[in-house]
């Protein structure tokens, strides 16, 4: 339903509802900027300050990724104060998957909600969101479940809450009970689960591409497509460190463990990053290029290229292909 960022602030309606004690929301810095406006503006709507509601996690000095102990110790310290613990699943950056369930039961144990966004982890990476107790989740079906651009966004709601009519939220005549929804009679009834949270009638063009895909998804199986995947990446892995020399480096800020990442490497690429990047371009590569510094990121105007060897589509020889023409880059 929607998109995600609408989501993400009907999510938030739902489970963020500050007071004096307990307005702080706790999530990763330089998550993605939707969310960061989505969280500011909520903060702000809600009538506290961004500068003392939002508690960032930061990676530490001179590294890119996110300590799992670092996360948890600042959900302890703030604890109290904590209405909702917002984490993305996959840093759309970095490319370092958060370890989900610890977040949820350290959020829990302090007497928060979670909630995560899982734009680059829906279709990518294992997820048990009702297993570990997760809140809520949203999601864009538009990178790995292959939508296409502003098609509708997913939204999980937990089995605890989603039958819970009673929880405050924003509604519209298509979370309405579907028996009745053309009676058009007064007095919200919401459907159980996340469906109950749906606003409008459904764009059924934009969802066409998404049945294909998700009949796709059901066919191949997760199972065999994470398994691709991290041959697929593991492999990128090992082709781009091999192109290491003394004179030049790429240098992968994506976990090497497989369990923590998805079909993406993220690597460092020194001044000549955009040159590069419009070199594979021209080279027939889609990858994505970020002119923005981590904290400790090396070389002037170092930036990052992203590249997503993603299984539902994607060769070892695609993955061979990207690394001959790297090695042959001129810049
Ligand atoms: C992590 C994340 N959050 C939010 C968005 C914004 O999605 P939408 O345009 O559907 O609101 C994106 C889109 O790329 C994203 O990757």
């Amino acid at each position: 339903m929607n998109t995600l960022t609408v989501n993400l602030h009907l999510m938030m309606v739902s489970f963020y509802r500050p007071n004096s004690e307990r307005f702080k929301i706790i999530m990763e810095a330089g998550a993605f900027p939707s969310d960061q406006y989505a969280v500011e503006t909520q903060v702000r709507w809600h009538g506290y300050d961004p500068a003392e509601a939002i508690v960032e996690v930061a990676p530490r000095p001179g590294e890119a990724l996110l300590h799992t102990e670092d996360i948890l110790a600042a959900i302890e310290q703030h604890g109290a104060q904590t209405a909702l613990v917002l984490f993305a699943g996959l840093n759309y950056y970095t490319g370092q998957v958060y370890d989900m369930p610890a977040i949820t039961a350290a959020g829990h144990r302090v007497g928060a909600y979670v909630g995560f966004d899982l734009a680059h982890a829906a279709g990518n990476v294992p997820l048990h969101l009702h297993d570990w107790g997760v809140d809520f989740a949203v999601w864009c079906t538009y990178k790995y479940i292959n939508s296409g651009p502003g098609a509708p966004s997913g939204a999980f709601v937990h089995a605890k809450h989603g039958n819970n009519n009673q929880i405050p939220r924003f509604a519209g005549w298509w979370g309405h009970n579907e028996e009745r929804r053309f009676l058009m009679e007064k007095g919200f009834d919401p459907i159980p689960g996340a469906a109950g949270w749906q606003l409008s009638n459904a764009p059924i063009l934009a969802y066409a591409p998404m049945r294909a895909s998700h009949d796709l998804f059901l066919e191949a199986g997760m199972p065999a497509l994470r398994a691709k995947s991290e041959n697929l990446t593991a492999y990128l892995e090992f082709l781009i460190d091999s192109l290491n020399t003394d004179k030049r480096r790429f240098d992968i800020i994506t976990p090497r463990d497989p369990a923590q990442r998805g079909a993406q490497l993220s690597f460092l690429t020194g001044p000549a990053g955009k040159q590069l990047f419009d070199y594979l371009t021209q080279n027939g590569v889609i990858c994505d290029w970020r002119e923005h510094n981590l904290p400790g990121e090396k070389g002037e105007k170092a930036g990052v290229i992203r590249i997503a060897p993603t299984p539902m589509y994607n060769s070892f020889e695609d993955v061979w292909r990207f690394a001959d023409l790297l090695a042959k880059a001129n810049v």
